[in-house]
């Protein structure tokens, strides 16, 4: 059998037919290992990711279509995501309270604040130069002693630890599945926890064990759309193509609650439902928060080290308005109308000319990556503005998680992702993003975007075959293809 598809170029159709010879090795439908064809850049290309764009073309702003009663929420919201919390909100300029016993770092903004607040990680030397890596600040706040890990580096990609595995009693690693946050730092040594003396995890003992994975923020611009496409578009996105899938080796499924069977789509697994839940756990996870959500301390703490009743974050019954919310709504509010990338050529290095961008869209196209980085899915109704409402959302994501093979595996699986299983990156805004993958190991120094295109390629993925697709691309299409995704 033989799929052919047109693809215009300025005035020319390419038709590329889909027969197995296409793909070099393996059986159609199978996951062989691919990006071995010698035809156009392959590994030699000349081709290269031309830098974060540096102009942020209205980024960080509400929905046009909040009504003002809703811009204030959004603004209270904001507020909220920004402001720094202590431990009892005794620190000087630290007025929120609530932080540790553990944490990974005191704001939400501060892991989420690349190019503007509601990002990703920033970077001391990448537009638009945000500062230091946050968490090297957080660590030391207020006289905490914690060491500094050797994932943590001033240049580097904020990042929270996972430990895939539980260990023994005789410190051996046991086959047990563990997967969850160990927090990087404790509030121990800080002015306002007297007594605390929890010690950090002994991160470096983890990676001699092998037994420690990493994963770095992802933006939440757009998120509202996001948590506003209904299951039944999802599903139906999926079977869509399916022929073509099935001879690229493409399939990819929807990660579900465990608590509602719906489908669940925040997150680097698509772990999470909804941006609610998200802001609890976050709370609770990244910097120690206990709220109405998750009203518990996490991992067990000392006595010593819990100053608060808890939930540490509640409804405030006495005020009105905005205030009268939990934090954690607020900042579903501030996510929820925060709106979406919008697409720009504006401040690509190098200047590419639009008729670069354009043939890397058809690029993008030629090689499939459109397959799983669906360019657009339509929102259902939105009870909460129009903004929402009937929307096409421009995500470049399925929303579904595909096996991405062993070199990007992480041995932890959430819901129904597995171990080597991670949800389609939405691309919106990736012009604007410094680092990539769910570790950031695609960062500026070794290829940034390329980098992370060619890491989609490893035994088991289910890209293999696009990104063959993209090794057999001319020099100059890899090219555009690169300086497309900066367009985003
Ligand atoms: C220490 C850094 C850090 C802090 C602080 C932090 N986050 Fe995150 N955030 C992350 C990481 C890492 C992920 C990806 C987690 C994953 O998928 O495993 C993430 C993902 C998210 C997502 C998912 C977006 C998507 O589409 O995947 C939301 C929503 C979010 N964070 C909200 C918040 C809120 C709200 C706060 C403050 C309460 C917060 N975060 C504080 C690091 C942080
Ligand atoms: C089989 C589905 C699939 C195909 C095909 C695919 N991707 Fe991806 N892509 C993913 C997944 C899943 C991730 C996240 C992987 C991770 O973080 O470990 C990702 C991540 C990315 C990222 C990093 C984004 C970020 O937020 O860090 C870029 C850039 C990207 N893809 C571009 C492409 C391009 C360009 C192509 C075509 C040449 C392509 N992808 C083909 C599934 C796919």
């Amino acid at each position: 059998m033989k799929l052919i598809r047109c693809y215009t170029i300025g005035s020319v159709c390419l038709f590329l037919s889909l027969s197995p010879s296409v793909f070099g090795q393996g059986q159609p439908g199978g996951r062989g290992p691919g990006g071995q064809n010698s035809g156009g850049g392959g590994q030699g290309t000349t081709a290269q990711d031309p830098g974060v764009r540096a102009s942020n073309s209205g980024l960080g702003q509400p929905l046009s279509t909040l009504t003002p009663e809703q811009v204030q929420f959004f603004n209270d919201g904001l507020a909220r995501f920004v402001q720094i919390d202590s431990v009892s909100a005794g620190a000087p300029n630290e007025p929120g309270s609530g932080l540790g016993p553990g944490y990974n770092s005191n704001s939400c903004r501060s892991c989420h604040s690349q190019p503007v607040t509601g990002g990703s990680s920033p970077s001391q030397n990448q537009y638009p130069f945000v500062g230091p890596n946050p968490q090297i600040l957080a660590g030391a706040d207020y006289g905490a002693s914690n060491s500094m890990p050797f994932f943590i580096t001033a240049d580097g990609p904020v990042r929270e630890a996972r430990f895939p595995f539980m260990m023994n009693a005789n410190g051996s690693v046991s086959q047990v599945a563990d997967g969850g946050v160990h927090d990087v730092f404790t509030i121990a040594g800080r002015q306002d926890a007297e007594g605390c003396t929890m010690p950090q995890p002994n991160f470096e003992q983890m990676q001699q064990l092998n037994n420690v994975i990493f994963r770095i923020p992802t933006p939440v611009f757009g998120a509202g759309l996001i948590e506003s496409i209904p299951d039944s578009t999802i599903l139906s996105n999926m079977s869509a193509n399916s022929q073509i899938k099935q001879w690229l080796g493409i399939s990819g499924h929807p990660n579900y609650s465990g608590n509602d069977g719906s489908i669940t789509r925040f997150g680097w697994k698509a772990q999470n439902k909804s941006l609610e839940i998200f802001a609890g756990e976050a709370y609770n996870v990244e910097m120690g928060v206990t709220n109405e959500l998750f009203p518990n301390e996490r991992g067990n703490p000392p006595a010593a080290c819990l100053y608060n009743y808890t939930p540490e974050d509640s409804t405030n019954f006495n005020l009105s308005g905005p205030q009268m919310l939990s934090d954690l709504v607020e900042f579903a509010n501030f996510m929820r109308f925060l709106a979406p990338p919008a697409q720009s050529s504006q401040g690509i290095p190098g200047n590419p000319s639009q008729r670069s961008i354009q043939n890397g869209q058809a690029a993008f196209l030629k090689a499939h990556c459109d397959m799983c980085h669906t360019p657009s899915m339509q929102t259902g109704t939105s009870a909460f503005t129009p903004g929402l409402s009937n929307q096409t959302a421009q995500l470049f994501s399925d929303l579904l998680v595909h096996h991405m093979g062993s070199g990007l595996a992480d041995n932890v699986s959430q819901g129904s992702a597995a171990g080597d299983e991670f949800r389609t990156a939405p691309l919106w805004g990736v012009g604007q993003r410094i680092f990539f993958l769910h570790d950031g190991r695609a960062t500026p120094s070794n290829g940034g975007l390329l980098r992370a295109i060619q890491n989609h390629a490893s035994n088991g993925s289910e890209a293999n075959r696009v990104i063959g697709l993209f090794n057999q691309l001319s020099n100059q299409d890899q090219q555009d293809l690169l300086n497309y995704l900066r367009s985003l």
